[in-house]
This record gives C-alpha cells, structure tokens and sequence, in this order.
C-alpha cells in the first residue's frame, strides 16, 4: 500500500472485533511515527496507549462518572463547540450522515445518546491511546499532535488496523489520568481507539464526503 491508497481507504471505524494487535506491530508503528514533523523540532505529543484488563477498567471507571452525571471536563477546549456558518453546517450533515447510518431519528434522543455513549466504551476496540501534550503549551503546537495522529492513523491502515479519532476521550480525564501513563503536567487533546475492524458492523457503513478542491484551497500566481 503507497501514501495515496492509505490516505484514500483510512476511515474513522467505530466497530471493531476484540482481537488484540500485536504488541510488536504497535512498537514498529511507533518507531515509525515518531518521525512526524513539528515545530522546532519539539516533538511535544505523548501517546498513552490501554489494552487488556486495564482498558475494561478504564472504560469501567469513566461510566462510573457518566452514571453520576458528571458533565463533560475537558482540559483543552473542544472541537465541536461554538462552531458557525459553513463549520456547523458540516458539523450537522455529519452527525446525520452518522444517525441516518444506523437509522436513528433526529427526534430519538435515547438512541442518539447510546451512540454518543459508545465513545466511551471505545467502540468495542482491543485498545484505546489518549494523545496528550504540555498543558501549558498553546493550540500551535496542536499542530503536531494532528500531523502525529494522522501519521500513526495511516501506518496503521497500511497494517490492515482500523482506527477512530476521537475528540470526545478528552471530556473525562480524570479516569484515564488516574489507569494510563499520562506524563505528569500533560493534558489529553484527544484519544485514538483502534483494533481490527469489524466488517459485518453496520456502523462501518458511515461515510464522510469532502469538499472540492476549489473550496478548501486557492491558487494565486
Ligand atoms: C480530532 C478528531 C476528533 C474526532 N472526534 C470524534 C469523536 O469523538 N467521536 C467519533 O465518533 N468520531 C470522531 N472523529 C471522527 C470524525 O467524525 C471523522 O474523521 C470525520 O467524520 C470524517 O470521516 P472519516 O474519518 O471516516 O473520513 C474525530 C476526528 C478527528 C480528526
């Protein structure tokens, strides 16, 4: 697999078989990734990866807070919020591509919020990994977290191992503090739940479009 197949077949999965990857396959996507470019050479993510019984224990200890109803506390502000005009518009077309997928309503909001819920169950995948960097640092430097991200994401496409981004393992941190190896004074940006698709899960059958190359870019000369 080039460059162009990974970055054209990666997709967000949100359905996964439990089948661990193995250990040795998640260290050689490490040791290649960690050649990601970034500012000044800073290198300022850390990637603290969950699997077997310490990954049950995690999700285990977030929905301990969801069930007591604590709201939502992310350190570093999120994504999804205070989006306007065309931003939010896509937002929209997004989630109704997703809820339409698994034929949900937009009136069902028990079936929206068990969907939202699955975020937190890691969408059934053998491993989950917050991506954190210095609290202190400012959102440049967010920058080479995303170039990191991707970067992993698609060495592991090229792997046959499916991934799903995910702003939403920010919102409840203290959990994930507390079971992963998250360096002390670092804060969770967003996590990465991956594993070995599942492909008879009709979740896997949200596709995303893009927008024309016209839209998202201009030529000047
Ligand atoms: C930074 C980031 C955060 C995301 N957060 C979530 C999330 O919390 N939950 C989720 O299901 N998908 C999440 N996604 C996946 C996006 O919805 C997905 O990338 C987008 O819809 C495009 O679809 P594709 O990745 O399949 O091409 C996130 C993606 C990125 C890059």
């Amino acid at each position: 697999m080039d460059v162009t197949q990974a970055v054209r077949t990666r997709r967000t999965t949100r359905g996964f078989l439990p089948d661990p990857v193995p250990e040795a396959t998640i260290r050689e996507v490490l040791e290649i990734a960690r050649y990601a470019p970034s500012n000044s050479n800073t290198q300022p993510w850390h990637l603290a990866i969950v699997s077997g019984a310490a990954r049950q224990q995690l999700q285990d200890a977030i929905f301990v807070e969801i069930n007591a109803g604590v709201k939502p506390y992310p350190t570093f502000p999120s994504g999804g919020v205070g989006l306007k005009g065309v931003y939010k518009e896509r937002q929209y077309a997004c989630a109704y591509g997703y809820y339409g997928t698994m034929g949900i309503e937009r009136d069902d909001i028990q079936g929206r919020r068990e969907l939202l819920l699955k975020n937190w169950q890691f969408f059934g995948a053998p491993h989950v990994a917050f991506l954190s960097m210095p609290e202190t640092m400012h959102r440049a430097n967010a920058i080479d977290l995303g170039i990191f991200l991707q970067t992993f994401m698609l060495l592991l496409t090229e792997r046959g191992i499916s991934s799903c981004p995910q702003g939403a393992l920010g919102s409840y941190p203290g959990p994930a503090r507390e079971i992963a190896q998250i360096p002390e004074g670092n804060a969770i940006l967003c996590g990465v739940s991956f594993g070995y698709a599942d492909t008879d899960a009709k979740i896997n059958e949200v596709r995303m479009d893009r927008e024309p190359v016209e839209v998202i870019s201009s030529s000047t000369s």
